[in-house]
């Protein structure tokens, strides 16, 4: 079974949650509001696919528990795709040492906000040899002489964009110059 997890797949990930289900993965999504969820299950053609994993992942006890007890029923996922905000403790870390505990092999798309170096995050995050980490970076966008932040559509499919081509860094939108963002 194709399994993917989505961290934060609700937000400004739902196109990708719902794209990741019509691929035919079943799509376990971290998440805390259940209402939010099931609006996104009621817009999916594939609603038998998606999985919420209702937890807050600051909770570490509790997602290690909710991340098991999906794992267990639906096997260590593949994929996955994770937006965790910085001030959300060990949730990373937690995630990727249940993912990494099985050998099978996973790729690992990160997304990071703008003022984040790349570089530097990725010799700080400890993947091991079966996972494989990308790097999904949100940018901004210019129009003509004006620029402005990345709306929802345009993060999700640029996280598509990065998974379909399984890209190893990716920046949607740009970075530079940094003086002309938003
Ligand atoms: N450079 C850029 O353009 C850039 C960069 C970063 C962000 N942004 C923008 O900033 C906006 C706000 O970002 P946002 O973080 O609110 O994104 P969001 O993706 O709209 O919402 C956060 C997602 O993470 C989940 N989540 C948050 N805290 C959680 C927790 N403690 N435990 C479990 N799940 C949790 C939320 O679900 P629940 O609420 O159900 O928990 C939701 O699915 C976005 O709309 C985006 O457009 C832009």
């Amino acid at each position: 079974m194709k399994h993917a997890l989505v961290i934060g797949g609700t937000g400004m990930l739902a196109e990708t949650t719902l794209w990741l289900a019509d691929q035919g993965y079943h799509v376990s999504v971290v998440v805390r509001n259940k209402q939010k969820m099931d609006k996104l299950i009621e817009r999916s053609t594939r609603s038998d696919k998606l999985i919420p994993v209702l937890v807050d992942y600051k909770n570490t006890e509790g997602l290690i528990h909710r991340l098991r007890e999906d794992f267990e029923r639906h096997g260590t996922p593949q994929l996955v795709v994770a937006w965790i905000h910085s001030d959300a403790g060990k949730a990373r870390e937690v995630i990727l040492h249940e993912v990494a505990k099985a050998t099978v092999p996973f790729n690992l798309y990160i997304i990071l906000g703008s003022s984040h170096n790349r570089d530097v995050f990725r010799q700080e995050i400890n993947v091991p040899d079966h996972g494989t980490l990308h790097i999904v970076q949100l940018g901004y966008v210019v129009e003509g002489n004006r620029s402005k932040w990345l709306v929802h559509d345009e993060i999700a499919h640029g996280v598509i964009d990065a998974i379909r081509n399984e890209k190893m860094e990716h920046v949607v939108g740009v970075l530079e110059p940094w003086e002309h963002r938003p």
